[in-house]
């Protein structure tokens, strides 16, 4: 079917590049025509290949060089153009221009992705997915990188090598490709129960989407709105698909896993090719900063969802996904997503995992895609103009015309200059901090287990059946008896039914009372590294 050309600005942006072959000569990258192409130049017909033969060296260098590293996490991913429109102007609370005006349309690219296998690996492992959109507004790139979860397995960023170590196939004998199924993942869990809340999550059935236009995205974080008169306001994004949520059972998955690893992405690409474009809805949880301290739990805690009947999702805006990339490679594998991707209007907050992600994604993108030239990449290019004094470096494209190439000079008088709050130019919100350098938590973050019994008691019979069998599944793969005991006690802080059933049907004692004491293995709980605020 034709595709669907609704997404303007960076639809016409793309179609600068996009270049059609058919019917077209063959050349070598210099533009000469090539004769042949099946046979190398050889010294006789049945002699050796000689080196003159640029046309075999040039064929095979591209070819040698033509794989870039997986991405360190999110590796497997799926990527779709679409199209935002705004519901309701969000202008009260932010000065974002994309969202101030109701039907206004911004140009989105979304990818979605599982988190720890490879990039050749299964659709439906047991694992969180990313949910990551590319908005391409006119005040610059703004990203919301987030995930089919609303919480994370961890508080503080620098954790974060640690988890996706205990994660990822173990080292010494690269198995297995399931995050949740060993026992560095397990181990892991139980000496840091901050990952409880999560870990219910992952063995829930949001663990295993029916298909990546049925499930939820969450920002996680909380970010801060800012308005026109500088003032801010705390806020959590949500995506709900207009299908509703749906999830397979294990058993299914697995079979589909076996016999369609592919089975996501084509799901999303055919019904994109059909016409059934994937929905979905924008929406806002919002906490005025004056009342951030008004919860039982802490506001910028990332293993704390604020509770909707709490804290009421308001939808603002729909997400359309229309259209399928040209080139997997191209777009979806090279695009680059930050959380650090703001425009005026949308700023951070202290989250102590934001803001170390805000290092993290330029950093690994910088040996991804190749030096820092990546945001000239087609996908990656605004459709805003975009200029500075930054300069050269591998692959560099754009050809900047003139003598000068730094701020504040006396040579030339229309370099780029910083433009005031008023013209557009971002400003941090200037939140007021004053503290002792330190490591360490703060006694807020401390509730581990509130969150993810209150997300037990939400599940129905049978959710709470399948969340006992991927325990059992899971857990019941790890050798070292130690650890699934440990798992167990500490999960009994979360539901004692729910620990004896998996205790026995993984053959572990199953513990006695719920409420256990905290693992003693887990240093991150002692009172050292807990500090009041
Ligand atoms: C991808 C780091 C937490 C969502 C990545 C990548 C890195 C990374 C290095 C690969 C990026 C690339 O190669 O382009 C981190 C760190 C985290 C963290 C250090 C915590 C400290 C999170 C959280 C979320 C998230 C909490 C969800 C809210 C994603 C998504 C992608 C990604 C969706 C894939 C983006 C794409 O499709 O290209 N992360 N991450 N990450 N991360 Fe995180």
């Amino acid at each position: 079917m034709s595709k669907q050309r609704q997404d303007g600005a960076k639809q016409e942006q793309l179609d600068a590049y996009r270049v059609h072959d058919e019917g077209r000569k063959l050349t070598t990258n210099q533009g000469l025509k090539v004769s042949e192409d099946e046979f190398s130049l050889k010294a006789g017909v049945r002699g050796p290949t000689i080196m003159e033969d640029f046309h075999f060296r040039e064929k095979m260098t591209h070819f040698d060089h033509e794989r870039i590293p997986e991405r360190v996490v999110h590796a497997r991913g799926y990527a779709a153009h679409g199209v935002f429109e705004v519901y309701e102007s969000m202008e009260p609370y932010t000065k974002a221009d994309f969202l101030k005006e109701k039907g206004k349309k911004t140009p989105v690219f979304v990818r979605f992705s599982t988190v720890a296998g490879s990039k050749g690996s299964g659709e439906l492992a047991r694992d969180v997915r990313g949910f990551a959109t590319k908005f391409y507004t006119q005040e610059g790139n703004y990203d919301l990188v987030g995930n089919n979860i609303p919480v994370f397995f961890i508080q503080d960023a620098i954790k974060f090598p640690d988890f996706i170590h205990a994660v990822k196939p173990e080292p010494h004998n690269g198995i297995p490709q399931a995050a949740s199924a060993h026992d560095t993942f397990w181990d892991f869990v139980a000496h840091n129960q901050e990952t409880a809340h999560m870990v219910m999550w992952q063995m829930s059935d949001r663990a295993i989407p029916r298909s990546f236009r049925m499930m939820e995205g969450f920002g996680v974080h909380t970010f801060r709105f800012v308005n026109d008169k500088g003032e801010a306001t705390f806020v959590k994004f949500h995506w709900k698909p207009t299908l509703g949520v749906h999830s397979t059972v294990w058993d299914e998955a697995q079979k589909i896993n076996g016999k369609n690893p592919d089975f996501h992405r084509q799901d999303l690409y055919e019904a994109i090719e059909n016409g059934d474009f994937p929905e979905f809805e924008l929406g806002v949880q919002l906490i005025a900063e004056e009342d951030a301290d008004s919860f039982d739990y802490d506001i910028l805690d990332p293993t704390k969802l604020w509770p909707e009947e709490e804290v009421p999702v308001k939808k603002i805006g729909k997400m359309t996904l229309n259209r399928n990339v040209d080139n997997v490679f191209a777009e979806t594998e090279q695009v680059a997503f930050h959380p650090g991707h703001v425009v005026p209007g949308i700023d951070f907050t202290n989250d102590p995992l934001l803001q170390g992600r805000l290092f993290s994604y330029t950093d690994t993108q910088l040996i991804r895609l190749g030096g820092p030239n990546f945001h000239e990449l087609p996908i990656n290019r605004p459709v805003c103009p975009f200029h500075n004094n930054q300069r050269d470096g591998y692959g560099r494209h754009t050809i900047n015309v003139g003598q000068v190439s730094y701020h504040k000079n006396g040579l030339a008088h229309n370099t780029p200059e910083p433009a005031s709050p008023e013209q557009g130019g971002y400003e941090h919100y200037q939140e007021k901090v004053d503290g002792r350098k330190i490591r360490a938590r703060s006694e807020s973050f401390n509730d581990h287990f509130s969150q993810a019994v209150l997300f037990w008691n939400s599940m129905s019979e049978a959710e709470k059946q399948h969340i006992i069998d991927a325990f059992s599944f899971e857990l019941g793969k790890v050798k070292n008896e130690d650890v699934q005991q440990q798992v167990v006690n500490m999960f009994a802080n979360v539901s004692l039914d729910m620990v004896q059933e998996i205790a026995e049907n993984i053959g572990v004692t199953a513990p006695k009372e719920g409420g256990s004491p905290i693992t003693k293995t887990s240093p991150a709980l002692s009172q050292e590294n807990t500090v009041k605020t």
